[in-house]
């Protein structure tokens, strides 16, 4: 009886798969899309979800090689078609409209919601509207302090480890900078990470964007009934950090706007605006007063809808910059005449004193820095897949995508390919020098993606490495100490061995 019945379910089971994948399974057919052999149900769930992170990319370079340029693999319920083929690329970051993300950016949701990084439609569209002039190059100068004097306090906690000869993890630095940075420029209020690492919010934050990406990977937290049934403690802590981390914005929010109230009962008011920066207004811009005063339709936003756009920023500006900065410094320290030529290079356009503020302006006159983090960003790609999903038939040039697929671009393969990046393994900023390396291809190089959805963060986030970079390399010799990189991917790129340097300080 029991073997009746489980043959039965097992029937049903297979006969639903089949059905539900029928439309995706020859459409690849007959493309002559290719991938590693699947099995009914599961694809090839087992290998994939048994990788561990830091196989996954050595895995896709695999695939890329045996299938070329792009290949379909079927993890479970998804159906997913990787891609490095520039000519995709530009089919599909140029669309506007396959913009909906793939089925992976679900795990973002519980702490971004519906915000800017996954929402859709017109909900993105509207909110991308809003923060296109915040970023605006005119109106980073009001970030300028707040990075500059946040980059100073990294220098000095630096500064006890910095003997010439312990390596250093430079990334558990450089990533409490970063979060000192975000949550002053996105909220206003200094959390003070650098000084005090254990401040609830920063811990929560921490945890969340390490639990988050582990579910990825592993059958048994991949789906939120068997995570909360199979891993009950770690699923209550995500339950209560997400809680705190939204006490923390909710309280930020709702203080900003009574000092915003206050103000205008008062007459003090004054709303921002885009030239506050270019007259030279003193008034600190933050990404929270932009929300406070929009309006969408006609309505300003809810407190919800608020905290979920701070909440997208704290993510996507946080990370992303810790890891490329940390990426950066670790080449530097391992190519001694990068690190010189970049040194001389500050020391002329900044000067002697390593103390004086950096302006938006001195920043952008650091050429040679800037194909430093071109180059870190290609061989270390930061985001290293970018995600679509087709809610119908695709045509990508002679190809047929089809509906309810995710689709991954895969732009740390794509800035390895010789074809675009000859000897690609090797650090070399001066591809960049004229141009060079952009004009092979366009969207060869990718590593903010590019369209309509591309980073909007991108000016911010380079700004501020070059911030950062230029600070350390100011007061430290950068050396080639402790373990060398375990590429892992875990949203971002993160290293399992850590991002090590060493620091000798320089003689003032
Ligand atoms: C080195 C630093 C950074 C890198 C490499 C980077 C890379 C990227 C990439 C590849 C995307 C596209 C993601 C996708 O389509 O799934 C993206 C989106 C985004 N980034 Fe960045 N980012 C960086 C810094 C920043 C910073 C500093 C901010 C904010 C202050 C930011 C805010 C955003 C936002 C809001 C989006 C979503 C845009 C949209 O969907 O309309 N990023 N970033």
């Amino acid at each position: 009886m029991w073997l009746t019945f489980i043959t039965g379910v097992l029937v049903l089971l297979l006969a639903w798969d089949f059905v539900r994948k029928r439309h995706r399974v020859t459409t690849f057919k007959k493309f002559k899309i290719t991938g590693p052999l699947s099995v009914p149900i599961l694809g090839c769930g087992i290998q994939a979800l048994s990788l561990g992170a830091e196989n996954i990319m050595p895995y896709m370079a695999g695939m890329f090689n045996k299938y070329g340029k792009s290949f379909r693999l079927w993890v479970l319920d998804e159906c997913i078609y990787y891609t490095m083929d520039v000519k995709d690329y530009e089919n599909i970051l140029s669309s506007t409209t396959l913009l909906e993300k793939g089925q992976i950016y679900r795990f973002m949701r519980p702490f971004l919601n519906d915000g800017i990084l996954v929402s859709k439609g017109k909900k993105w569209h509207a909110r991308r509207k809003v923060f296109t002039n915040a970023f605006h190059f005119k109106v980073l100068e009001h970030y300028m302090e707040i990075m500059d004097r946040n980059s100073g306090v990294l220098v000095e906690k630096l500064r006890k480890v910095a003997d010439g000869k312990t390596p250093v993890d430079i990334l558990q630095y450089v990533s409490l900078a970063t979060l000192d940075v975000i949550t002053e420029a996105a909220m206003g209020v200094q959390v003070n990470a650098q000084n005090d690492p254990d401040f609830p919010y920063i811990k929560a934050l921490e945890r969340v964007v390490y639990i988050q990406p582990g579910r990825m990977l592993k059958f048994s937290q991949r789906y939120d009934w068997l995570f909360s049934l199979l891993a009950p403690r770690l699923h209550r802590q995500l339950v209560s950090d997400i809680r705190v981390m939204n006490d923390f914005t909710d309280k930020v929010i709702h203080e900003r706007r009574t000092t915003v109230e206050r103000a205008k009962a008062d007459g003090s008011y004054r709303p921002l605006a885009l030239g506050d920066a270019e007259t030279g207004s003193k008034s600190k811009l933050v990404l929270l007063d932009i929300l406070l005063q929009a309006t969408i339709n006609n309505e300003p936003l809810s407190d919800a809808d608020i905290r979920e756009e701070v909440d997208n920023f704290m993510f996507a500006g946080n990370d992303t910059t810790g890891s490329g900065t940390s990426h950066a410094l670790y080449a530097i320290a391992r190519n001694s005449r990068i690190q010189q030529r970049l040194f001389e290079e500050i020391v002329e356009v900044l000067g002697q004193d390593p103390s004086t503020p950096v302006t938006q302006s001195q920043l952008s006159e650091l050429k040679y820095l800037d194909c430093v983090i071109k180059e870190t960003l290609r061989l270390h790609t930061i985001v290293p897949t970018v995600g679509r999903y087709t809610t119908k038939d695709l045509v990508l040039g002679e190809k047929v995508i089809p509906a309810n697929t995710s689709i991954y671009l895969v732009p740390y393969a794509t800035h390895r390919d010789p074809e675009y990046f000859p000897d690609p393994l090797t650090f070399k900023p001066e591809r960049f020098l004229e141009g060079e390396a952009e004009s092979h291809a366009t969207f060869a190089y990718a590593p903010f993606s590019a369209g309509p959805r591309n980073c909007i963060g991108q000016k911010f986030g380079t700004l501020e490495m070059k911030c950062l970079i230029s600070k350390v390399l100011r007061y430290y010799e950068l050396l080639p100490l402790g373990k060398e990189l375990r590429p892992m991917m875990n949203f971002i790129l993160r290293s399992s061995t850590g991002i090590n340097v060493g620091l000798r300080p320089r003689k003032l």
